[in-house]
C-alpha cells in the first residue's frame, strides 16, 4: 500500500506567538502553490501558546485548511483535574490539533517519562480522535552496545500495548536516534530504513500485517534539505519529525519541495 508522507516540524519550546505567526505564515504562503495531493501531509508543532494562532492562519490561509494539521509537542492522559502545568487530549483538540507527538527524547529524559506514560498517552490520545506521533530512540551508548534493535522494539511493544489493530494503522511512530537529535549528525539512510523495517515487523507481531501496513514511520534526528531525498528513496521511511530545520521557512519548505520530487 502506498503510504502518504508526512513532514512534520517540531518547534520544540522556541518562538514567541508573533515569531511563530511569521514562520507560519511562510510555510502556509509557500504550500499554497501545491494541492493537498501534491503534498505530504505537512503537520507543525508549536509551543501550547501559539496553537490557537498557528491553527486559525491554518483555518484561513486560502489553503483550504486540509494542507496543514496542527499537533501538541504532549499531553496528560487525563481529561482534566489536578495535573498542574499539564494539557489534556480534550484541550488540545479544542485549540485546533490533529495530531499530538509523545515520547520524545526529551521528555523521556528531562521529564522522566516512561514507556507506561506514553502507552498511558497514546491510548487518551486514540479515544479523544487525535493522532499519536509516538518517539523511540536509541542512545549512543545502546547504539554502541548492540542493543539497538532490542530497546526500541521494547518501546514500541510498550507504547502500543492494549491498542486495537485499527487504532494502531491510523498511529504515527518517529524513530529518532538519540544521537543524531540536534547534532548534526544524521543516521545513515539505509540503518535508519533498517531499524524502521524492524519497527514495522515489530509493529506486525502486536497489531497484525494490515496494521503494520498502514501506519506511517518517520525518521528523525538533524533532518535537513540535504538529506530528505536520500530519506525519502528509502523503502520504509515514511517522512520524517524535523527539529532545527523546521524554525525556518526557507530550510523547513525546501525539505517539503524534495519530498516531493521523490514520493507523495
Ligand atoms: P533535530 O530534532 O531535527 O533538530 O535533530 C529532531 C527532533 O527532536 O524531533
Amino acid at each position: 500500500m502506498s503510504r502518504k508522507p508526512i513532514i512534520a516540524g517540531n518547534w520544540k519550546m522556541n518562538l514567541l506567538q508573533s515569531e511563530a505567526k511569521a514562520l507560519f505564515e511562510g510555510i502556509s504562503s509557500y504550500l499554497s502553490n501545491y494541492t493537498a495531493v501534491q503534498l505530504p501531509t505537512v503537520v507543525i508543532a508549536p509551543v501550547f501558546t501559539s496553537i490557537n494562532q498557528v491553527h486559525s492562519i491554518a483555518c484561513n490561509c486560502g489553503c483550504g485548511g486540509n494542507k496543514l494539521s496542527v499537533a501538541g509537542q504532549n499531553c496528560h492522559w487525563e481529561s482534566s483535574g489536578a495535573y498542574t502545568g499539564e494539557i489534556s487530549v480534550e484541550m488540545l483538540k479544542d485549540a485546533g490539533c490533529e495530531y499530538v507527538i509523545i515520547g520524545h527524547s526529551e521528555r523521556r529524559q528531562y521529564f522522566s517519562e516512561t514507556d507506561e506514560m506514553i502507552n498511558k498517552k497514546a491510548k487518551a490520545i486514540l479515544a479523544g480522535g487525535l493522532i499519536p506521533i509516538i518517539c523511540c530512540g536509541e542512545t549512543l551508548e545502546q547504539r554502541e552496545a548492540g542493543s539497538t534493535d532490542v530497546h526500541i522494539a521494547s518501546q514500541i511493544r510498550a507504547a502500543l500495548s492494549g491498542i486495537s489493530s485499527e487504532d494502531v494503522a491510523k498511529s504515527v511512530i518517529a524513530y529518532e536516534p538519540i544521537w543524531a537529535i540536534g547534532t548534526g549528525k544524521t543516521c545513515d539512510s539505509a540503518e535508519a530504513n533498517r531499524v524502521i523495517k524492524m519497527i514495522r515487523s515489530v509493529v506486525s507481531e502486536v497489531a497484525g500485517a494490515s496494521a503494520a501496513d498502514s501506519i506511517r514511520i518517520l525518521y528523525g534526528g538533524s533532518v535537513k534539505p540535504s538529506t530528505i531525498e536520500e530519506q525519502m528513496s528509502q523503502s520504509d521511511i515514511d517522512g520524517a519529525l524535523v527539529g532545527g530545520a523546521s524554525l525556518k521557512a526557507d530550510s523547513f519548505n525546501e525539505i517539503i519541495a524534495n519530498t516531493m520530487k521523490v514520493s507523495v
